[in-house]
């Protein structure tokens, strides 16, 4: 019996990582797909444990009390950030998972100061007097990505302020400096002041409304770089997928400094290349936690389990890596800058975070199912480190995730997959547009 188990657990194991390789390769046409090979594979595993638990939770628990975990997008008002605590609070094992936007965010600025100063001999490239700079906005209405926005303007002194906090606003093209949603900075390095100046910035939407894309922030380093690419001494981008594009379509070949964030591993290997350096939002720990205040809520104990408390397992997370904040309902990951110094330890983003790898056991954490989605299914980060490190975890964690892929454009094209919530056990929420929990929560109070 016990070999069987093994075998089948093999099998699972192996359809998994043939999973991941696929859904990496086709993540550009994948907007509509869903990854159900290893959800197949995994029932086949636990057919009748998991019929049973459908079953149960068909009969028990309505689907407004079923735990649910909003993850990546945190339920807030896109224009002023407000977060939305009626969706935060839909139940009593309703969570965020996410990071630490303004410790990451003031990470990233640190670190592309830092490398300027290190830099200062060479980094003018025309010799002007002025260190200039553009940067890759991912979504105007995205907490995370306004808090790059200003971590850098902030660090760098191009920020200005707007109803007390750093205008985030992108700003077009400056190059003469006249912009008045940003200043020139200056930055004292040896004594001696020099200029730094935020050339151009740009949410890079596609026209169907998709944000953090990629394609359009190669085009838009391509239309700069010929109006004033001499011009252009540093790259800044709110994420690696929008860096590293501009990154392939110029920097590289001008040898001018990218900096992203995520640590991709794509990103992280081109550091190597010249890229400048990216942040780690321990996507290993967040992924981790999407998943496990699920199975805690599942399991019916305390919420710390495994968390800040070590499981029966051994599973714990130390406090450098991750706050709760038990008001916000939310669970934050701290970040990690990741330069030419410590590259080398990051070059796997997809691989589960150590102190928190051990298997539970199925007999006392029985299979229950989770309905899943991405909301982009061609999002960088999303797809080739989030998705795979989260199929690592959900065998460790005996949950039988549906991965539901989405468009990254409407979120009526997630919401109708969501058909029969009563088929599932649990919920975890990727949103389109940070103000739309109730088109989810509508759903689940049906
Ligand atoms: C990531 C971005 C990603 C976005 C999607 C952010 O946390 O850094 O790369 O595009 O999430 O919501």
């Amino acid at each position: 019996m016990k070999k069987k188990v093994a075998l089948l657990t093999m099998a699972a194991v192996l359809g998994l990582s043939v999973t991941a390789c696929g859904s990496g390769e086709t993540t550009d046409t994948a907007g509509t797909t869903t990854t159900t090979a290893e959800t197949t594979a995994e029932t086949t595993a636990a057919e009748t444990t998991a019929a049973e638990t459908t079953a149960a939770a068909d009969t028990e628990v309505a689907n407004k009390d079923k735990p649910l975990v909003w993850f990546n997008r945190q339920p807030s008002n896109s224009s002023t950030g407000e977060l939305d605590m009626t969706a935060l609070n839909f139940n009593e094992n309703t969570y965020y998972v996410g990071f630490d936007a303004n410790q990451g965010a003031e990470l990233q600025g640190t670190m592309v100061r830092d490398y300027i100063e290190k830099n200062i001999e060479t980094i003018d490239r025309n010799g002007d007097g002025v260190i200039g700079y553009v940067l890759a906005i991912g979504d105007i209405g995205h907490n995370d990505s306004i808090a790059r926005t200003r971590g850098v303007r902030k660090a760098l002194g191009t920020g200005v302020d707007k109803d007390g906090n750093i205008n985030s606003d992108p700003i077009g093209t400056n190059t003469d400096g006249s912009a008045t949603a940003v200043q020139d900075g200056t930055l004292t390095i040896n004594g001696t002041d020099y200029v730094v100046r935020e050339l151009a910035s740009q949410e890079m939407k596609n026209s169907a409304g998709a944000t953090w894309d990629a394609a359009t922030a190669g085009n838009a380093i391509g239309t700069w770089s010929s109006s004033f690419g001499d011009q252009i001494d540093v790259v800044v981008s709110n994420n690696d997928g929008m860096g590293m594009s501009m990154f392939n379509a110029w920097s590289k070949d001008n040898n001018v400094p990218t900096f992203g964030y995520d640590a991709n591993n794509d990103a992280v290997a081109a550091i190597a290349e010249g890229y400048g350096g990216t942040i780690s939002q321990h996507a290993d720990v967040q992924a981790y936690l999407t998943l496990r205040v699920l199975r805690n809520a599942l399991d019916g104990v305390d919420i710390d389990t495994g968390i800040g408390t070590p499981d029966e397992a051994g599973n714990t997370l130390s406090e450098d890596v991750y706050v709760y904040n038990e008001e916000e309902r939310s669970y934050y990951a701290l970040n990690v800058a990741v330069t030419a110094e410590n590259y080398q330890d990051f070059t796997d983003s997809t691989k589960v975070y150590e102190p928190v790898s051990n298997q539970l056991d199925e007999a006392t954490h029985p299979r229950k199912s989770v309905w899943l989605n991405i909301y982009n299914a061609a999002d960088n980060f999303l797809s080739s480190t989030y998705q795979p490190l989260l199929q690592n975890y959900d065998d460790l964690l005996n949950l039988d995730v549906e991965y539901i892929g989405g468009d990254g454009q409407t979120e009526s094209n997630i919401t109708n997959r969501l058909g029969n919530p009563g088929q599932y056990d649990a919920f975890a929420i990727n949103m389109v547009k940070t103000d739309n929990a109730a088109s989810y929560t509508s759903l689940l109070s049906q």
